[in-house]
């Protein structure tokens, strides 16, 4: 099989679309020949203190590989995924494309032949909104997510290793807050990540091609200058000498939840470096999902992620961000471990979104 030039053009393309953690998209691509892609994460850009176990390069590497599987399924191609990471390894995986007419299986009997085309279709489906799909951090979101929203959501989810849960319950909701509030907390307590979260942050650009500006961050342009004095460790140690990341939780936290109808878990089976990049992809799965009800979407990795990270940041963060873990692990109650929270509901308008590293940037 051999991919015209337009194609490889347009694969790539869906995985720059793909979300990162901050914007940082931290990946790179190869095409070995004219029909094999692989992926792999840009060593300068991943492995930092929240990404010391490179959980969250698989997660955005994750929607990368299936932003690119799905367009390949609507350009009527089949992509195979051999998956490869290793810590010594920046190669992730190869994606070996072929024509899904001449490819499709025979199948037994007619019942399964309509679940695959079914199957087939639905994920074409999905990949016609991943130009639309982007992280909406506006509040308050309007409901209600619908009992058979929340079912299509859950159903986005195509591996039983994987779960998505949706509550709509205030009460169910609130449960979490705690947890998700101090996580969000300590990123601007503790240098280190109070640090790598600032480098993230681009206060004199208003396009830049990785990032976020304030405004992405969907920050009121009055809080702006005082957003930008936090950049500096000093200056954010005197203010939270007067309770200002409990203020900052309060705000990115507390308030758009309780102004959102409904909040979405995904959990995993295992953290083991595969299954966080699969976990990826059922992430993009739902997310494109959402964006087909109309929905928006607001990530939080932190408490999820930030205890898979393990980073070096010592106690007492350490013990509070186990906590954190314990909560929620425990407070999902199906036997898995959280990975992600997203805040989701209606929101008129669009939020300013975020830009990207151009194709040739991204080739190894
Ligand atoms: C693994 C992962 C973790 C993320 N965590 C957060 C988060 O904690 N808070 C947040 O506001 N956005 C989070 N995001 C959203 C990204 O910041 C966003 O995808 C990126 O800026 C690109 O913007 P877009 O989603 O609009 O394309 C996360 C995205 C991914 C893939």
């Amino acid at each position: 099989m051999i991919l015209s030039d337009e194609q490889k053009a347009s694969l790539i393309d869906a995985g720059i679309r793909a979300p990162s953690a901050d914007n940082s998209q931290p990946w790179k691509y190869q095409w070995d020949n004219a029909s094999e892609l692989s992926i792999w994460r840009d060593a300068e850009l991943s492995g930092f203190a929240t990404d010391k176990t490179f959980i969250l390069t698989d997660l955005a590497i994750g929607c990368v590989i299936e932003s690119i599987r799905l367009k390949a399924l609507e350009s009527k191609l089949n992509a195979e995924i051999v998956y490869c990471p290793s810590d010594e390894s920046e190669k992730i995986a190869t994606l070996v494309f072929t024509s899904s007419a001449s490819n499709t299986p025979p199948l037994p009997n007619e019942k399964a032949n309509k679940k695959v085309v079914d199957e087939t279709a639905s994920d074409r489906e999905l990949a016609s909104y991943i130009e639309a799909r982007c992280t909406d951090r506006r509040f308050p979101y309007k409901g209600p997510v619908t009992e058979s929203e929340s079912l299509a959501l859950a159903g986005a989810v195509n591996d039983k290793d994987y779960a998505l849960n949706v509550y709509t319950d205030k009460a169910a909701i609130a449960q979490f807050l705690p947890s998700i509030k101090e996580a969000e907390q300590i990123r601007f307590e503790c240098a280190s990540l109070h640090q790598e979260l600032f480098q993230t942050i681009v206060f004199d650009q208003p396009a830049p091609d990785k990032g976020m500006t304030p405004a992405m961050l969907s920050i009121e342009p009055i809080a702006r200058p005082m957003f930008r004095l936090m950049a500096t460790w000093r200056t954010m140690q005197k203010l939270n000498k007067i309770g200002t990341s409990k203020m900052i939780a309060m705000r990115s936290v507390t308030l758009p939840f309780k102004l959102s109808p409904a909040m979405c878990v995904l959990t995993t089976k295992s953290t083991s470096r595969i299954d966080i990049i699969k976990a990826g992809q059922q992430m993009l799965r739902f997310w494109l999902k959402a964006t087909q009800l109309g929905l928006s979407v607001h990530p939080y990795a932190a408490p999820g992620v930030l205890p898979l990270a393990k980073p070096d940041v010592g106690e007492p963060y350490l013990s509070r961000l186990s906590n954190v873990k314990r909560n929620v692990d425990s407070e999902v109650a199906n036997g898995q471990q959280v990975i992600m929270f997203f805040r989701v509901g209606r929101c008129a308008g669009t939020p300013t979104t975020s830009c990207r590293r151009s194709a040739d940037s991204l080739k190894k």
